[in-house]
């Protein structure tokens, strides 16, 4: 079963997008649930509310609240589906995936989607190798980023929830020129503003050049991500 086919016979009923920085997932959210009556997308960081905002000016129904993503300041049992997306890397993940379950009602779904580290390609390792130079550069930034997890790791955490009809996805799409110039064009700029933000730690600005280096030659896919939802 394809992911579209699983969520469109979902009505998603008040939904709650954890960690949700512009709203990048409440898209997909949108175009594949059957129905909702409200997404509500929380972040802690305050400088992406207006991009939020623009994103869904049209749609009444989708809010933004600031918030800490480990105390979730809503009731017990308050939503009907409560995601998370590309966001446990970057928090304390047992106490967030916690107050997830908290705030979901019995018989919502519980839905996490998260790139992982291993069982790639060689140009999606390329994604995963970049990712981990990131969450360094961010580290000394003084920025929450850790490392991507393993697939099993993630599907552990999922596991300790101990949700019902567990279903799982891997997406990743290798359909792409891998080593298209237009991308890797792209990435060089990605590349300039780390490497930038990377100044005074010398050995991560050649890990930079390194990886630059290895783009050019392996190419770049992006990781496959895993999508597991179940039932509370
Ligand atoms: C990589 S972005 C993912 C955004 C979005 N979910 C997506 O899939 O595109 C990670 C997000 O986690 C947010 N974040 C980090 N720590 C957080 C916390 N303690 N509480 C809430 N959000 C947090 C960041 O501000 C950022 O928007």
């Amino acid at each position: 079963m394809e992911p579209e086919d699983f969520f469109g016979t979902i009505s998603g009923g008040r939904v709650l997008d954890v960690a949700t920085g512009d709203g990048n997932f409440i898209h997909f959210l949108v175009d594949s649930l059957k129905d909702y009556t409200e997404i509500i997308g929380v972040d802690n960081n305050k400088d992406v509310a207006p991009s939020f905002s623009a994103a869904f000016r049209k749609q009444r129904n989708i809010h933004f609240q600031l918030m800490d993503a480990h105390k979730l300041d809503f009731g017990d049992e308050s939503f009907d589906f409560v995601c998370i997306s590309n966001s446990l890397h970057h928090l304390d993940p047992e106490p967030v995936l916690r107050e997830m379950k908290r705030v979901l009602r019995p018989g919502g779904f519980l839905l996490v989607s998260e790139m992982f580290c291993d069982e790639q390609t060689e140009a999606q390792m390329t994604h995963v190798l970049l990712h981990h130079w990131w969450a360094a550069v961010d580290t000394v930034n003084g920025i929450d980023h850790r490392e991507t997890y393993t697939r099993q790791q993630l599907l552990d955490m999922v596991a300790a929830l101990g949700l019902n009809d567990l279903t799982t996805f891997d997406l990743n799409d290798l359909s792409e020129d891998p080593k298209s110039k237009d991308f890797l064009a792209q990435l060089e700029v990605v590349f300039e503003s780390y490497n930038q933000r990377a100044n005074g730690h010398p050995e991560l600005q050649s890990r930079g050049a390194e990886l630059k280096a290895r783009a050019k030659e392996v190419g770049f896919h992006s990781a496959t991500t895993l999508m597991a939802a179940g039932r509370k």
